[in-house]
């Protein structure tokens, strides 16, 4: 057993929808959360800086001592990943593999969509890990950057989002694809809109959900369940804590204490 908090970071509010899967199906587990609201958006930052800021929030988590430490950003676990593995000896998890494997088990037409940061697309480590598991399929990505800032302002349904989900899934409606990876954390907040757009038929794929079960076989290995009850979420940001507190409240349910405001 051991009762030490799993840590979670995002650049901003989107990991909050990682949090928000955890919280559900680990209520006992206590949960520190970094948003990086000072510096989001992290989707058309450089790698060495995107490395440089997924470095210093492990390093704050690690300090904290989180028995493990999940990359609830896509563009962080595209870019940054393997670098944070090879610096901390804590473990450390990332959402794409487990998004990967969900969006293969559910596609049925071997068409898939990625969306995702323009980092992230650019990276295409989507498309790479698809096609070692499943060459046959025909993978269409896509960069959705409009959607981190809708996301952080909590401007997530009506006429605006419609017209820019519609913009970007106009190419992904005509191929017809029945499954879409959400690609990025702060998407599943816009999961109704993506909906409407694409029909409810087609799949979408979130990565908090698709990690819980690679976060319980880690905890499995290492002997990490808590033996407390009832959990605690806190979430520290980089930047002033109110914008960040009226949106989280919206989404991620267990949320109650207000974010603290953090240096690095
Ligand atoms: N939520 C993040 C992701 O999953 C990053 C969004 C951003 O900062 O651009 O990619």
């Amino acid at each position: 057993m051991d009762n030490r908090p799993i840590g979670v970071f995002d650049s901003g509010i989107g990991g909050l929808t990682v949090v928000d899967a955890l919280a559900k199906s680990l209520p006992n587990e206590t949960i520190y959360y970094v948003g990086d609201t000072a510096r989001v958006p992290y989707g058309n930052k450089s790698k060495s800086r995107i490395q440089q800021y997924a470095s210093e929030i492990t390093n704050w988590l690690n300090k904290k001592d989180c028995k493990i430490i999940i990359v609830a950003c896509n563009t962080a676990s595209a870019l940054a990943l393997k670098y944070l593995s090879s610096v901390f000896s804590v473990p450390i998890i990332g959402v794409i593999e487990s998004g990967v494997k969900r969006g293969i088990r559910m596609n049925q037409n071997n068409k898939i969509a990625v969306l995702g940061t323009s980092a992230t697309i650019r990276s295409n480590v989507y498309g790479e890990k698809i096609k070692a598991v499943k060459p046959e399929t025909l993978v269409i990505s896509k960069a959705c950057p409009l959607f981190v800032p809708l996301a952080e302002e909590g401007w997530t349904e009506g006429k605006i989002p419609m017209q820019i989900a519609a913009h970007y899934l106009a190419n992904i409606k005509q191929e017809g694809v029945d499954t879409v990876i959400l690609g990025c954390t702060h998407y599943p907040l816009l999961k109704k809109t993506i909906s409407k757009t694409l029909g409810e038929k087609v799949n979408l794929v979130d990565s908090g959900n698709a990690v819980v079960k690679n976060v319980i076989l880690t905890l499995e290995k290492i002997n990490g369940f808590s033996s407390r009850k009832n959990g605690k979420i806190k979430c520290y940001v980089t930047d002033g804590p109110s914008l960040f507190d009226d949106i989280a409240s919206s989404f991620c349910l267990k949320k109650t204490e207000q974010a603290i405001q953090i240096e690095l």
